[in-house]
């Protein structure tokens, strides 16, 4: 039924060569929506020509900036679907530059709002947010009314577009949903560097054959998330429109801790080890302890939960980077 709904639909994806962004893509292209991608292929980013390959004939590819209202609007122009994956994404980058997260994140998105708001007016837009914006949790699992005390400017940013989402459905009627998203692995995401998501960088370490670091007793608990799932549930949040209006954790209400990762990023590479070191006095300092998401009100509005578990979504992921290590290292 879910499935039915995309074909036709004219789609905009930002940030669509990316990670999430491009996963998505590919799932709308093979339910027959109308995509065009619009990506700035900045230098050192996630955006990655090789991950939409596999459907480059069937979607328009805009090398297109986000910050630009300009080039949003003749690309969001009588679209019915917005997601807008686009951004800054590095927490550690965000730390000694935070210029680019108030420029692409903030500044970017306030732009392609307005772009919607003047051509799109009755589109439905998707915002990837993140749980830094909570910062440490004080009650496991976290829910939506915990309060947020972000980090870092990354995590600062993402909770201002939260704000704008919700603004642009208050005072200016659109449809925005805006989704607090938990640690996501899986094929596609960069690789070149530790500054980005940990569970593929872990990845990483073992198919370079050298030892999976992880600090202090790697007991700390997170609820990482599988791509696909992610995806499922940003689908789901453009079509329900019980959740236009909303902000809704997308995680996994059962952890796994680091030591969990590890081990079974071991299994799906053999002769893989774990090495335990101790914490950076910085790393310490941004150790934001156990965290795992409350996913109750997306399985309430959306009938959403993950389906992919841990091993599984490793393993995929190890034989995705197997056969493509190239095209990322
Ligand atoms: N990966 C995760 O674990 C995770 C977790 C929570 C939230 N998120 C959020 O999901 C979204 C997608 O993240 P991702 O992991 O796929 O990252 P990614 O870096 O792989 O993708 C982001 C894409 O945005 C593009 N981009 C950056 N600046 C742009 C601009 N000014 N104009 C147009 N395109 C631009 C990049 O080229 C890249 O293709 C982000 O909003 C991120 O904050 C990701």
């Amino acid at each position: 039924m879910l499935e039915a709904t995309w074909n036709g639909k004219k789609v905009l994806v930002t940030g669509g060569a990316g990670f999430i962004g491009s996963t998505l893509v590919l799932r709308l292209a093979a339910l027959g929506a109308q995509v065009t991608v619009a990506d700035a292929m900045l230098p050192e980013y996630g955006g990655n020509l090789f991950n939409l390959e596999s459907v480059r004939d069937r979607i328009r590819v805009q090398m297109a900036d986000v910050r630009d209202e300009h080039i949003m609007a003749l690309l969001a122009e009588g679209v019915d679907v917005v997601f807008h994956l686009a951004a800054q994404v590095s927490h550690v980058k965000s730390l000694s530059d935070p210029y680019p997260d108030i420029d692409i994140n903030i500044k970017g998105t306030v732009a392609l709002m307005e772009a919607v708001r003047k051509t799109a007016p009755g589109a439905v837009v998707v915002r990837s947010g993140t749980r830094g914006e909570y910062g440490a949790s004080a009650t496991l699992p976290v829910n939506e009314d915990a309060p947020t005390q972000p980090r870092g400017l990354y995590e600062i940013s993402l909770l201002a577009n939260e704000k704008i989402m919700l603004m642009y459905h208050a005072s200016h009627k659109l449809k925005t949903v805006h989704l607090r998203i938990t640690n996501t692995y899986g094929p596609r995401a960069q690789m070149r560097s530790s500054h980005y998501g940990v569970a593929n960088w872990l990845v990483r370490l073992a198919l370079d054959g050298t030892p999976i670091t992880l600090m202090g007793d790697g007991l700390q608990k997170r609820d990482f998330l599988y791509v696909d799932d992610c995806v499922d549930a940003l689908m789901r949040a453009a079509v329900t429109p019980a959740a236009w209006g909303e902000v809704i954790n997308i995680g996994d209400d059962h952890p796994s801790s680091f030591r969990d990762l590890a081990q079974s990023i071991v299994r799906a590479v053999p002769g893989a080890s774990i090495q335990y070191i101790d914490y950076t006095p910085e790393r310490r300092a941004l150790e934001p302890g156990d965290f795992y998401s409350d996913i109750s009100k997306a399985g309430r509005i959306l009938g959403w939960r993950p389906t992919v578990a841990l091993q599984e979504g490793v393993q995929r992921t190890v034989d995705y980077y197997r056969a493509h290590r190239a095209q990322y290292w």
